[in-house]
């Protein structure tokens, strides 16, 4: 009988495939070649980071290469943010964006990353109007984007809504402070919870945790406001624009690096520069092609 091998010439070779996650490689690796795998990321492992003092990281993603990339890099939390309404689909808030919209690039988040956990936001207009059609949006996002946990902005009048769909069996992660679904209720992007206000954030980071949230994220919070929330709670805090002492921090990911353009919030840090490689790329192919570089003989069958 005939065995495989590398050296077999009669076998076919396995090609890069042109697109997609290619083909399944028939040799299973040893033990020994195997990568080492880490344990998923779970909500208790977040809450023990807070309990011993650690930090971890979260950045959106939309899309499949984007959840590959940052789950590899070892980012512990990957969130389907509502942001994907400004940064995949065109619009100018976070507004329009729908749940269909949202679901889809959710499944391919969760269908891409292998340790993170994964958590996407409900859409504006699909969890406010009672406890019933947040669980019921939430259960969506669950079963058919795979995610494993949601995100709802608001405040303390939301927590019968967490209480609700925590018994549910949604894990929720509270998102208070600037809440970019409330742009227009707040009269645009400011920063809240500053000088007598910040006791308003802690009632709310106070009551949502008591309800069930596993983790309160504060967008936009003076850092001394955000560092007494999370004080206050037991559960993990997670900060954008609210300063250091939260036990995470999140970005946007084409933010982190650099592929939109425009002017950046104060908060952001940018790591990269991919609008310019990418934009270098383009042109380059664009000229290759004009010139008749490209498709040279060795592009060619
Ligand atoms: O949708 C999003 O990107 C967010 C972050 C700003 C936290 O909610």
């Amino acid at each position: 009988m005939a065995t495989s091998s590398s050296s077999d010439s009669s076998m076919p070779t396995e090609v890069p495939a042109p697109y997609g996650n290619g083909p399944v490689p028939s040799v299973a690796p040893s033990a020994e070649t195997a990568p080492k795998r880490l344990p998923k990321v779970r909500t208790h492992h977040l809450q023990q980071a807070k309990n011993e003092g650690r930090r971890f990281a979260m950045l959106t993603a939309y899309e499949q290469y984007a959840a590959e990339i940052f789950d590899e890099a070892g980012i512990e939390v990957l969130l389907v943010g509502d942001s994907a309404s400004n940064n995949v689909f065109g619009n100018e808030t976070s507004l329009p964006v729908t749940v269909d919209e949202l679901l889809s690039l959710c499944r391919a988040v969760a269908r891409s990353a292998k340790r993170a956990l994964v958590v996407a936001d409900l859409p504006f207009g699909s969890y406010e109007v009672s406890p019933q059609q947040a669980v019921a949006t939430g259960v969506r996002f669950l079963k058919e984007g795979l995610a494993h946990g949601v995100k709802i902005e608001g405040g303390k009048f939301y927590a019968e809504t967490v209480r609700a769909m925590v018994q549910a069996g949604i894990p929720v992660m509270a998102h208070i402070g600037f809440t970019p679904q409330s742009e227009h209720a707040l009269g645009g992007y400011r920063v809240q919870g500053r000088g007598d206000d910040a006791k308003r954030l802690i009632e709310d980071a106070t009551a949502l945790a008591e309800a069930g949230a596993f983790c309160v994220l504060m967008e936009m919070v003076p850092a001394d406001t955000a560092a007494a929330v999370d004080a206050a709670v037991d559960v993990p805090t997670i900060g954008i624009g609210a300063g250091n002492a939260t036990t995470g921090q999140v970005l946007v990911w084409q933010d982190m690096a650099g592929l939109r353009g425009g002017r950046m919030a104060k908060f952001v840090k940018q790591y990269a520069d991919i609008r310019t490689t990418l934009s270098d790329a383009a042109r380059a192919y664009g000229d290759d092609v004009r010139s008749g570089q490209f498709p040279g003989p060795e592009h060619s069958f």
